[in-house]
């Protein structure tokens, strides 16, 4: 038998990921985003997200072959994101998939954008544990997961965000008190000058009757713009920017925290491009370790959107002998786990 090399394809939202992996690892990727397309439109506008896959999809994987020192033939299996996420986007990702499973006559996998994210720190840290518990925070997510084995689909959503996503609320805090896109690493660095304690914005859902594993940061983004309204004077960039930085950061943590305790896992996974944040992380680390957590955290370029995730998880697949999915297979933009 030949070594398993997986094709990985993402396409949710406006990343062109693609990457190759070979039990558990990373061989080479390539990543093409069209995100300063969508800047003057303010949002990932899906047709031309879908478009820019078009275009960057055959010199991806062309590049990532390259990177890999591998040829179409060498590939033993296609993973591709199916969903959730925007519909034109997944469409050209799966079509691309399945072209190239029936082009190399290779099986192919249609898997869960979310348990993708997952699934990437095998690449970097080894096998996951039995269980764990999963924070991805991003501009597209805030969810938690519980995570068993990613091969036979145990993973269940404990909760998401009801609103705006974590890394949404930076953005869009950022705008409100001029700072630059992305938001979050503009917060970040303005935050260093900052006063954690200067204001104390809310915790969303963190009180004793409200939801444990949901999320909502639309409130505070709101409470941020009114405490700015009302200021009069010279706004104080570095103390707003670090004292909403606390406020997310201590409700991603509380929330996390306890949802490891509540599964009885010991390890937290976090992923997404607000595990980049230098509060976020320190504090996550800081209260994982009070509570006996190991946290694991792939590095940011892993993090992110991109296909190496994809591979990771195609490779779980492959290697714990799971039935492939039919050529029709139709993309799912609300997939749930
Ligand atoms: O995972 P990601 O690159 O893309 C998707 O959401 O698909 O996440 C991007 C988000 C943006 O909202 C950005 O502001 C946020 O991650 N982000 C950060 C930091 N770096 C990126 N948020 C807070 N602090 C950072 N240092
Ligand atoms: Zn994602």
């Amino acid at each position: 038998m030949s070594t398993p090399l997986v094709l990985g394809i993402e396409t949710s939202c406006d990343e062109t990921g693609v990457g190759l992996v070979s039990e558990g690892r990373l061989l080479g990727d390539a990543l093409a985003s069209s995100m300063e397309e969508h800047a003057r439109f303010g949002g990932v506008v899906p047709e031309v997200a879908a478009r820019a896959h078009l275009e960057a999809m055959a010199p991806m994987v062309r590049t990532a072959l390259q990177r890999a020192e591998v040829d179409l033939a060498d590939v033993t299996a296609v993973a591709v994101t199916a969903g959730p996420g925007l519909s034109p986007a997944l469409q050209v990702g799966l079509a691309a998939g399945k072209a190239y499973a029936l082009a190399a006559g290779v099986p192919l996998y249609a898997v869960h954008h979310l348990a993708g994210h997952a699934a990437v720190d095998v690449l970097e840290h080894g096998p996951l544990p039995e269980s764990c518990v999963a924070l991805i925070v991003s501009g597209g997510h805030t969810s938690l997961l519980s995570v068993g084995d990613l091969a036979r689909d145990e993973v269940v959503h404990l909760g998401d965000t009801v609103d705006d996503a974590a890394g949404e609320a930076f953005d869009k805090v950022a705008r409100l008190i001029g700072l630059p896109y992305p938001g979050g690493p503009a917060i970040d660095r303005a935050a260093r000058e900052g006063d954690p304690r200067a204001i104390a914005f809310p915790r969303p859902l963190t009180g004793p009757s409200d939801p444990p594993w949901t999320f909502s940061f639309s409130g505070l983004k709101t409470a941020v713009a009114r405490w700015v309204e009302a200021h009069d004077g010279p706004l104080p960039v570095p103390d707003v920017a670090a004292s909403f930085q606390e406020a997310v950061a201590d409700t991603l943590a509380r929330k996390a925290v306890a949802a490891c305790a509540d599964q009885g896992a010991d390890t937290l996974l976090m992923v997404g491009g607000v595990a980049a944040n230098s509060r976020v992380r320190g504090l996550v680390e800081e209260r994982c370790a009070a509570a006996g957590i190991t946290l694991r955290v792939p590095p940011i370029r892993l993090c992110t959107d991109n296909g190496a995730m994809i591979a990771a998880l195609g490779d779980l697949l492959v290697r714990a002998d799971v039935e492939p999915d039919p050529l029709d297979v139709a993309a799912d933009p609300r997939a749930r786990l």
